[in-house]
Order: C-alpha cells, then sequence, then structure tokens
C-alpha cells in the first residue's frame, strides 16, 4: 500500500513582524530533527525573503498565500508565480476560503490560479470546504465537488499529482470549532472517491489536510484518520509550541 507522508502547514494569514517571525522560526527550525512530517508555512508576501533566509539548508518548505492567475503584466498590487519561484518557495495556497469569501475568488478564477502555480513548477495547496449553511443546507459534498471539479476540469486529473489538497470547513476556521474527526473524515473519504472515479493512483497518493481549529488537543485524533494526511493550521501555527505539538501528532 503507498504510504503517504503527513504534511503539517502553517498559514499564518495577516500575522507577523520580522521580529516575530525570527523567534518563530529558530524555534521551529531548532526542532527540526525530532520532526518525522514535512512542515510548511505560508508567509505574507513581504516576508518570503526572509524567510528564504532563515530557511534555505533546513527541512522546512515555504510558500505564499495567494498568487496571480497572469503570468506578467499591468496587474498593479499582484504578485505572480514566477516571483514566488525567485523568492525560493516551493508551494502556494491557492482557493483559501478567506480569499473565496473575503476577496470574491470564484472557482474560475481559484482554477487559473492553480494552474499559473504548476506552470512555473510551484506546488498549488488547493482549499475546498462548506460554509455552516452550506452544511446545514446538506451540500458538503456538492460544494466540495464543484470545487475541485472545476480546477480537474481545467488542468486534468493528472495534474492533480503534483498538488496537495486541503479541507478546510469554513464554520471551523478561526472558530475554535473543529470538525470532528469523523466529520472530517467523512468529507476526506469522499474527495478521495470523487478523485479515484477519476485516477485510482492519483486518488491514492493525494495528499489531503484537514484545517479549521486544529489544535495541539486535537491533532492526533484527526492525523489517526485514514484519510487525513496532515494538517493546515491557522492560528496554532503563530504559536511555536503549539505548531511543534502539532508536527509531533503527525510523527505517529
Ligand atoms: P485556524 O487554525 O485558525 O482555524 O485556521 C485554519 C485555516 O484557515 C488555515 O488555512
Amino acid at each position: 500500500m503507498f504510504m503517504r507522508k503527513k504534511l503539517v502547514a502553517g498559514n499564518w494569514k495577516m500575522f507577523g513582524s520580522l521580529q516575530r517571525n525570527a523567534l518563530l522560526l529558530d524555534r521551529i527550525v531548532a526542532a527540526g530533527s525530532g520532526i518525522s512530517c514535512d512542515v510548511a508555512v505560508f508567509v505574507p508576501f513581504p516576508y518570503l525573503g526572509q524567510v528564504q533566509g532563515l530557511l534555505t539548508g533546513s527541512s522546512l518548505v515555504w510558500g505564499a498565500q495567494t498568487l496571480s492567475e497572469f503570468a506578467e503584466g499591468a496587474y498593479t498590487g499582484e504578485v505572480s508565480a514566477g516571483m514566488l519561484r525567485d523568492f525560493g518557495c516551493g508551494l502556494v495556497l491557492v482557493g483559501h476560503s478567506e480569499r473565496r469569501n473575503l476577496f470574491g475568488e470564484s472557482d474560475s478564477v481559484v482554477a487559473a490560479k492553480f494552474a499559473a502555480a504548476q506552470a512555473v513548477g510551484l506546488v498549488p495547496v488547493l482549499c475546498v470546504g462548506e460554509t455552516l449553511a452550506e452544511r446545514e443546507a446538506g451540500a458538503t459534498f456538492e460544494v466540495v465537488v464543484r470545487q475541485l471539479s472545476a480546477v480537474v476540469d481545467r488542468v486534468g486529473i493528472a495534474a492533480m499529482n503534483k498538488a496537495v489538497l486541503a479541507y478546510e470547513p469554513v464554520w471551523a476556521i478561526g472558530t475554535g470549532v473543529t470538525a470532528s474527526p469523523h466529520q472530517a473524515q467523512e468529507v476526506h473519504a469522499a474527495v478521495r472517491a470523487y478523485l479515484a472515479g477519476l485516477d485510482g493512483v492519483v486518488a491514492e497518493e493525494a495528499r489531503i489536510l484537514y484545517g479549521g481549529s486544529v489544535k495541539p488537543g486535537n491533532a492526533a485524533e484527526l492525523f489517526a484518520q485514514p484519510d487525513i494526511d496532515g494538517g493546515l493550521v491557522g492560528g496554532a501555527a503563530l504559536v511555536a509550541d503549539d505548531f511543534l505539538a502539532i508536527c509531533q501528532a503527525a510523527n505517529r
């Protein structure tokens, strides 16, 4: 059976300062030898140079929280995939619910960003997830499959081999309410079943992270689920002890 290596990724969102970043990353790098899962951080654009300097030569990978769907051009304020490569990024978040819901990114824009990332060899981490209203309406699977298929229809199923997926129920993000391991596993299994309907190997190898109030106290139980391959961590990724404890939970 194919063994999927766990990945724990911190999404710093719009938090940080030069000083705080250095303190946090120093702690994480120092703990590095005790961590056997893959570890990544998604940082605000201005700190990519700092993070590149601090993490080059470590086992951590880093990336940005979004990117432009365009390769270059007169798009004031945007940042291209190629620019992220210049700063050593290996990964990039695509379609985070805060981008979709607060900044109006549609499924088709998300698909274009996914393609732009892969065009320069960045690994997109495609985020999907339903709102509370959608869950209560019984539309969870429909929403998640719609978000996924918008991307697959554009790039093809084989491209999912060079991507990571993240299920982040919107109602669990930053709320302290975590999806129960059972609730999360149910959606992760549905995502894998959707992929399996298109390509069995892609489905088996795809890493599907869970995100939404992952904390040291709930990480081990979530990561023990058969289709949960790690975590996308917001608030707890800003506290070195918490983030490291979550990484330890993925070691098992
Ligand atoms: P929290 O862990 O703060 O709920 O954030 C989750 C998230 O959005 C990670 O991308």
